[in-house]
C-alpha cells in the first residue's frame, strides 16, 4: 500500500461520491439513486447510476462499477496514488511524506535528479530551436508542416552544432558531470572531455504519462546516419514500459488508441486531431506496453508502415495485444508509407475513414498468409487452408471460433464443412482442441462450471450489499472460505468482518486492493445485475438457490482437495452439514 489503509479510507469517506461525480457529469435523482449518461461509453439514455448509500457507481449498459477512487482513476486516467492525492487535496486531508529507507532515498534522489537534468536539457533544446542558432532546425520542422503550436505542445527543440554548450549550460545549473553522463545527455572522451551526445539534430523530448521528460530522440536533418539517435536506457528511461505520446493519448477519449512506428507519425496525427496516437521508443512493441495500454482502452489500432517491415511488426503486435486481452485492428495506409505521409497527402477526413475501415486483426493475418500462397496451385492453396484451420484453433471459445470459421469460409470460398473438418483434424493432431488458458482479462468462457460458480458468488455478495439484513439470516451457513476465487474470498472476509462489527462499507473494501484490475473486479462483486423478480416468493427462492449453489460449489471444491489441503476436512464436514440443513430451511427475506 502506498498510503496507510486508514488514511485511504478517511479520504474516501470525506469525498462523497455523489458530490465528486456530479463535478464531472450531470446527475439526476430518480428513486434512491442518481442517474446520468455513462461517461465511459457512448449512450443516449442514462444507465449510469450512483448510489449514495453504497458510495458506488454502476453502469447497467457497459457494466463498469466502482467507488469514488476508481471513478476518478478511470475518468482522469490516474493511477491509484494519483487519485488518492487528488481526492485528499479536494477534502483538505494532508497526506504524510512517505517513509523510506536510506537506500530508497538515495535511489529516489538519483531518479529525481535525472528527471531534473532531463527537464533542464529539454528547456535548453527548446530555446535553442527558437534562437538564431536554431533557425536550421526550425526551418526543417516547418518544412515538415508542423505548426508552432504543435512544436510547443511536444516541446520540440534543437541541439546545436557545438557539442559543448549543453554541457556548459547544465554545469552552470549545478548538475554534476556523472549525472549528465548517466542521463545519456553527454559522453566522455579523453580528447574532448564531456561532449553532448546530440548535436545538429531536432530534438523530441520523450515524456512519461505524468509529463516528465525521461529521454530524448534526436533526428538528423536531411540524410545522415543514424536517422534517429535515442537516449540510452537509464534508471528513468525504460523503453519497454513507456510510449511516446501517451501523456496526451490517455485523455483522448476516442474509444481506441492508435500505435504507430515513428515520433513524427504521432505528432502528425495529433496535429490533425487524432490525439490517441502513440509510438514505441525506437524498439519493437512489448508486452509491457500492451499492459500499459490496457489501463486506457480495450481497442488498439495499428498504424504501422505499409512496407514489409511494418507488416511484420503489425503481425507481432497483434499477437502481443491478443495475449494482453486487447482487441487489435489494422489501419491500411496504402498507397502511402506511414501516417505522417498519409496525412499530408490525403488529409484527416481520409484518415478517419481508414480508422473506420480498420481491418479485424484475424482477417489481416489471414490476408497476409494468402499473399504467401499461390492460389492457382492446388497444393499451395491447400496449405493455405490448413494454415487457416491452424489459426482458427487459436480461438478458445466455440462460438467465437465458429463465427470466424463461417466468415473466413465465405470470404475465401471454402466449403464450411470442409473447413470445419480441417479444424477438427488439426486440433486432434496437435492436441490443440483444449488450447492454453486465456489471460484473465480476455474474453471469459461463459457458462463453464467454474464461471457459473463464480457468478453465484458474485450474486450472493451483491445481494448482501443491496440488502444487508439478509446477511444476519445466512451467516451461520456461510463463511468467507466458501468463496473459492481468491479475490472474492478476500472481499467476503472484509465484508463479513465489517458486518459482524456492525459496519457496512463496501466502497471502502474496494480500495484495500492496490492493483487497478483488482479494484475493478472487487467493485463488480457488489454490482452484479440481480435477476428482476416480482413476488416475494420468487425472490426468496432465487436467494436460496444462489446461497445453496455457493455452498455446494465450496463443498465440492474442498472435497477435491481433501488430500492436499489441511483446511479441507473441516470445510467438507461443516459444508455437508450446512447443505443438509439448508435443503430443508426456508429463508425469509423481510
Ligand atoms: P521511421 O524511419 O519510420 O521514422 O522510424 P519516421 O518517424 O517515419 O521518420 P521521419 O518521418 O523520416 O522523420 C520509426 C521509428 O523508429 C525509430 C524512431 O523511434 C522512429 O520514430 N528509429 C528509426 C530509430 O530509433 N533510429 C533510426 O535510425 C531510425
Ligand atoms: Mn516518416
Amino acid at each position: 500500500m502506498y498510503y496507510p489503509e486508514e488514511l485511504v479510507e478517511e479520504v474516501r469517506a470525506k469525498n462523497d461520491i455523489v458530490d465528486v461525480v456530479s463535478g464531472y457529469v450531470r446527475l439526476q435523482k430518480k428513486g434512491g439513486n442518481y442517474w446520468a449518461c455513462c461517461p465511459f461509453h457512448g449512450e443516449k439514455t442514462p444507465s449510469f447510476s450512483v448510489s449514495g448509500s453504497k458510495q458506488m457507481y454502476h453502469c447497467f449498459g457497459c457494466g463498469v462499477s466502482g467507488n469514488v477512487y476508481t471513478f476518478v482513476m478511470k475518468y482522469e486516467n490516474y493511477s491509484f496514488p494519483e487519485a488518492v492525492k487528488q481526492l485528499a487535496d479536494r477534502a483538505g486531508v494532508k497526506l504524510p511524506e512517505m517513509e523510506y529507507t536510506e537506500e530508497q532515498k538515495a535511489r529516489a534522489g538519483r531518479r529525481a535528479r535525472l528527471l531534473e537534468v532531463n527537464k533542464e536539457a529539454a528547456k535548453f533544446f527548446y530555446y535553442q530551436l527558437r534562437s538564431p542558432h536554431g533557425t536550421i532546425g526550425l526551418r526543417y520542422l516547418q518544412k515538415r508542416e508542423l505548426t508552432d503550436e504543435t512544436m510547443r505542445r511536444f516541446g520540440l527543440g534543437y541541439a546545436g552544432k557545438s557539442g559543448e554548450e549543453l554541457v556548459k549550460y547544465l554545469r552552470s545549473r549545478g548538475f554534476e558531470d556523472d549525472l549528465i553522463k548517466e542521463a545519456g545527455l553527454a559522453n566522455f572522451s579523453e580528447r574532448h572531455g564531456l561532449m553532448s551526445q546530440f548535436w545538429n539534430r531536432v530534438m523530441y523530448p520523450i515524456q512519461d504519462v505524468n509529463n516528465r521528460v525521461i529521454g530524448f530522440g534526436g533526428r538528423v536533418m536531411g540524410d545522415g546516419e543514424p536517422k534517429y539517435l535515442n537516449s540510452p536506457e537509464t534508471p528513468v528511461f525504460d523503453k519497454r514500459r513507456n510510449l511516446y505520446g501517451l501523456n496526451f493519448a490517455r485523455t483522448a477519449r476516442s474509444g481506441n488508441i492508435i500505435i504507430c512506428e515513428g515520433y513524427m507519425d504521432v505528432i502528425s496525427m495529433h496535429q490533425a486531431g487524432f490525439t490517441q496516437a502513440v509510438a514505441s521508443l525506437g524498439t519493437a512493441f512489448t508486452p509491457e506496453q500492451a499492459n500499459l495500454l490496457r489501463r486506457y482502452t480495450d481497442t488498439v489500432l495499428l498504424a504501422y508502415d505499409s512496407d514489409g517491415a511494418g507488416v511484420k511488426a503489425a503481425l507481432r503486435g497483434i499477437g502481443i495485444l491478443r495475449d494482453a486481452g486487447l482487441t487489435a485492428r489494422v489501419i491500411n495506409m496504402k498507397p502511402h508509407k506511414d501516417p505522417d505521409e498519409f496525412m499530408k497527402a490525403l488529409g484527416k477526413e481520409a484518415f478517419q475513414e481508414r480508422i473506420d475501415q480498420a481491418e479485424n486483426s484475424f482477417f489481416f493475418e489471414i490476408r497476409m498468409l494468402e499473399e504467401q500462397h499461390d492460389m492457382s496451385d492446388p497444393e499451395s492453396k491447400t496449405k493455405f487452408h490448413r494454415e487457416i484451420a491452424r489459426k482458427l484453433c487459436e480461438f478458445t471459445e466455440d462460438v467465437e471460433r465458429d463465427n470466424y470459421l463461417q466468415a473466413v469460409a465465405e470470404k475465401y470460398f471454402i466449403g464450411i464443412e470442409n473447413l470445419r473438418k480441417l479444424v477438427v483434424s488439426y486440433a486432434a493432431q496437435t492436441g490443440l482442441a483444449k488450447p492454453a488458458e486465456r489471460p484473465r482479462t480476455g474474453v471469459q468462457q461463459k457458462n463453464s462450471p467454474e464461471e457459473s460458480a463464480r457468478r453465484a458468488q458474485r450474486l450472493l455478495l451483491t445481494w448482501i450489499t443491496d440488502e444487508p439484513p439478509a446477511y444476519e439470516k445466512i451467516k451461520k451457513y456461510i463463511s468467507a472460505e466458501d468463496f473459492t476465487e481468491e479475490l472474492y474470498q478476500k472481499v467476503a472476509e472484509r465484508l463479513f468482518a465489517d458486518m459482524d462489527a456492525g459496519r457496512f462499507n463496501p466502497a471502502g473494501i474496494i480500495s484495500t486492493f492496490e492493483d487497478e484490475e483488482e479494484q475493478h473486479e472487487a467493485a463488480e462483486l457488489f454490482n452484479t445485475n440481480l435477476p428482476e423478480l416480482g413476488t416475494k416468493q420468487d425472490r426468496e427462492k432465487a436467494f436460496h438457490d444462489i446461497l445453496f449453489s455457493v455452498k455446494k460449489n465450496s463443498y465440492e471444491y474442498f472435497s477435491a482437495r481433501l488430500g492436499s489441503d489441511v483446511n479441507a476436512l473441516n470445510q467438507v464436514i461443516a459444508g455437508k452439514k450446512a447443505l443438509e440443513e439448508l435443503a430443508k430451511t426456508h429463508i425469509s427475506l423481510d
